[in-house]
């Protein structure tokens, strides 16, 4: 039986009432307490074989017969108009196929993707397909276009100056902040800046498109097929499953491959004309100049307290990079939402600038907002003369604050004492010297959301050899969303990890699965996947009861073989399913909603030990100690692995990463790999990573989210450390060497 109900969903903390299929679902949760035979305990990646030998095929590893190969053509000024273009000298050299330019391609999100006034350096203009990819290199030559440059606005100050919004500014308050203020014991005012930071996927945004009778057909680089699938149907003008996208192995997205960039329908429109099929690989240059980034922002914050350190009010203003279009993301949520406050007004400023669009980036607006307000908290503490630590655990907020609902559940102080504890903080002060190089300690705590929701669709089926093959409508990104599930339909099925088969990542294969963004994927899909296996649990014991002549109910299913309770009967798996022969067992789960009236959010805190060259400026982190609150733990070696990625990228937004863009010219003048940095192993800190682990006792499997959690207090943990170690604070990110030492000249 199923019905439609109406549901709330939420994505990176926007919410949505959304009518959603449920299911019946029979499954029962893990019980309480009970230590499961597979989930929680640590697995290899499924793909780790596929991945190390090359067998990883990977969309821009994607060649088909027949096959063609992109150009686009892109501004190199930072606003123009284009006056002409020769299109008929681009199409007349040969091995060219296809030449489209602006109006050519259907709009994405009601814009052009090629256009004739490009109002960035690196907005598309025309694209080509050539047999060859110097032969499309001529072609983009050949179309000689005339430029007319415009005025541009780069800068954030100028464009906040100019009062140029990509939409409104918006101020929202609880209680009367200036009262508060005006009454506390302490306020600090602060000012942080954060910097541009490009996600720079392994991978750059690429995809392959081909059209045949049924439809097309797109290999993309996404975070999210069936997003992708249903954009692609509506520009082209095609019912959804007349579009099929595949992902199935992809380096990375990080939140800047969301759904279908520009990149597939280029690829789709070429395609198209040229009647085969296309392959489009973004440059490196391009993935840094017009394939999204996390947006700067201007951080201005007037915190109060009490005596005893109890937050009396709380303003924060954020000024946001947008550039020429993006998301406003929620720069000042942890402002909001980290610590219990009355009285609180926040303001946020969308500025419009001449720069490629912003997009998402793991945990968007709450990581750079952290890094401002999480070391404002710090700077209150000292005014106060209340230890950091304390004064967090002084003002902890008991529901979440904007909606007054309750949370499923949150764990944040215990991450805060644990966090404490494995880092030594009572004796953080040991670590100080005045020496050349200072060493020090702080800590920063961690709130995000990430409970999934519906919809999820997963098939199970299990044939003669007792391998079951999970079929779902995710895509793994890089994440381990494979192998947690492959640990999922183990646990039900009393099978070997390694005997899971797992097809993902392709439209045509399966029901819909969600995009991989919001820290969403495993909590949606794994009780899909767990209700899927265990209806083939069910088929399989009834079976298995039939011929052993016993009541289902007195028989487990562990460790490869079917057994009785009292422990007389024991049989091995395949003695059944040998029995099937071309028959299977076949499973259906689904995802059901989230329960109504409540927020799920996850939570976090962590501590980083640093030091300070104070003769070259140079910053090392040395240790950074974890403790996530995102319910259970499927897979901890995939955890462990999540945190790892998101404290080195954080590492990197800390301390080396920046778009810098030319005044002058408008354009960036660092968009590579060389110029710009990222953090490399030799960077990478000592990582000590734990989680709470508690199932949360309102969500299926009890699973919240962990893409994004991991990446979110770490910079400002290493700011709190820097002021620590220094008594000075730097505050702009990334603290380059010219920062810190001009920071520490004073
Ligand atoms: Mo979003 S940064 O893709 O979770």
């Amino acid at each position: 039986m199923a019905r439609l109900v109406k549901t709330q969903v939420e994505m990176e903390g926007r919410y949505e009432e959304r009518w959603t299929l449920v299911e019946e679902d029979v499954t029962p949760e893990y019980a309480d307490g009970e230590e499961l035979a597979v989930v929680g305990h640590p697995h290899t990646r499924v793909s780790a074989a596929a991945r190390v030998t090359g067998g990883a095929r990977f969309i821009s590893d994607i060649d088909l017969p027949g096959m063609v190969h992109a150009a686009v053509l892109r501004s190199p000024h930072a606003n123009a108009r284009v006056a002409s273009l020769d299109r008929a000298a681009a199409a007349a050299l040969p091995g060219v196929r296809a030449v489209i330019g602006p109006g050519d391609v259907p709009e994405r999100d009601g814009r052009p993707v090629l256009t004739d006034a490009p109002a960035y350096a690196g907005g598309a203009v025309a694209a080509v397909a050539a047999d060859t990819p110097d032969q499309a290199e001529r072609a983009l030559e050949a179309l000689a276009p005339g430029w007319e440059p415009l005025a541009f606005v780069v800068d954030l100050d100028e464009g906040l100056a100019r009062q140029e919004f990509t939409e409104d500014p918006e101020e929202t308050s609880r209680g009367d902040v200036d009262a508060a203020l005006a009454g506390a014991a302490a306020v600090i005012e602060a000012e942080y800046r954060t910097p541009t930071q490009i996600q720079t996927p392994l991978e750059p945004h690429c995809a392959v498109a081909a059209w045949d009778a049924g439809g097309l057909t797109v290999w993309s680089s996404t975070q999210g097929i069936f997003a992708a699938r249903d954009e692609l149907a509506r520009a082209f003008g095609l019912e959804p499953d007349d579009v099929r996208v595949v992902c199935e192995y992809m380096g990375g997205g990080f939140g800047g491959k969301q759904g279908c960039g520009p990149e597939g329908y280029m690829a789709a429109e070429l395609a198209r004309r040229a009647g085969r099929p296309v392959r489009l690989v973004y440059t490196r240059r391009d993935e840094h100049t017009t394939a999204g980034y996390r947006a700067p922002t201007v951080q201005t914050y007037r915190i109060g307290a009490d005596a005893d350190g109890k937050l009396v009010g709380v303003e924060g203003s954020a000024v946001i990079g947008v550039g020429v279009h993006g998301w406003v993301f929620p720069v000042l949520n942890p402002a909001e939402a980290l610590y219990e406050c009355a009285h609180v007004r926040s303001m946020v400023l969308p500025v419009k600038l001449n720069l490629g669009f912003s997009n998402a980036f793991r945990a968007p607006g709450v990581m750079e907002g952290t890094f401002g307000f999480e070391q404002a908290l710090d700077e209150l503490a000292e005014e106060l003369g209340i230890d950091p630590l304390e004064i967090r655990l002084r003002n902890p907020a008991a529901i979440e604050q904007a909606s007054g609902k309750p949370y499923t559940s949150k764990h944040l102080e215990a991450c805060q004492r644990r966090v404490a504890e494995l880092a030594g903080w009572k004796e953080r002060d040991a670590l100080r010297s005045d020496g050349r190089v200072r060493r020090g300690m702080g800590l920063a705590s961690q709130i995000w959301w990430g409970g999934g929701g519906p919809p999820a669709h997963a098939t199970v089926r299990l044939g003669k050899t007792a391998r079951p093959t999970l079929v779902c409508g995710f895509q793994d990104i890089g994440t381990g969303t494979m192998t947690a599930s492959a640990v999922v339909v183990a646990e039900a099925l009393g099978v070997p990890v390694g005997h899971v088969r797992v097809q993902a990542g392709d439209t045509a294969r399966s029901g819909y699965g969600p995009t991989s963004g919001g820290s969403m994927t495993l909590a949606s899909v794994a009780p899909a996947v767990r209700t899927a296996a265990h209806d083939v649990r069910t088929q399989l014991l009834d079976l298995a009861a039939d011929m052993f002549e016993i009541a289902a109910s007195d028989l487990v299913l562990a460790d490869g073989h079917v057994s009785s309770r009292d422990g007389t009967l024991r049989h091995e798996i395949t003695e059944i399913t040998s029995k099937l022969g071309n028959s299977s067992l076949v499973g259906h789960g689904s995802r059901g909603p989230n329960p109504d009236g409540m927020r799920v959010n996850t939570f976090g805190c962590q501590a980083a030990q640093i030091a300070v060259d104070t003769l070259t400026g140079a910053v090392t982190v040395e240790k950074v100690w974890a403790v996530h609150d995102v319910g259970r733990i499927v897979n901890p070696m995939g955890a462990m692995s999540q945190v790892t990625g998101g404290v080195l990228q954080a590492v990197g937004f800390a301390l080396s990463e920046e778009r810098v863009v030319d005044p002058t010219t408008g354009t960036v003048v660092n968009a590579g790999l060389e110029d710009y940095k990222v953090p490399t192993i030799a960077d990478t800190p000592e990582i000590v990573c734990e989680f709470v682990d508690s199932p949360d006792p309102h969500l299926a499997l009890g699973i919240k989210g962990l893409g994004e959690p991991p990446i979110i207090p770490t910079a400002a943990a290493i700011g709190n450390a820097f002021a620590h170690a220094t008594g000075v604070r730097v505050r702009q990110a990334p603290f380059t060497p010219r920062r810190v030492l001009e920071a520490l000249a004073g």
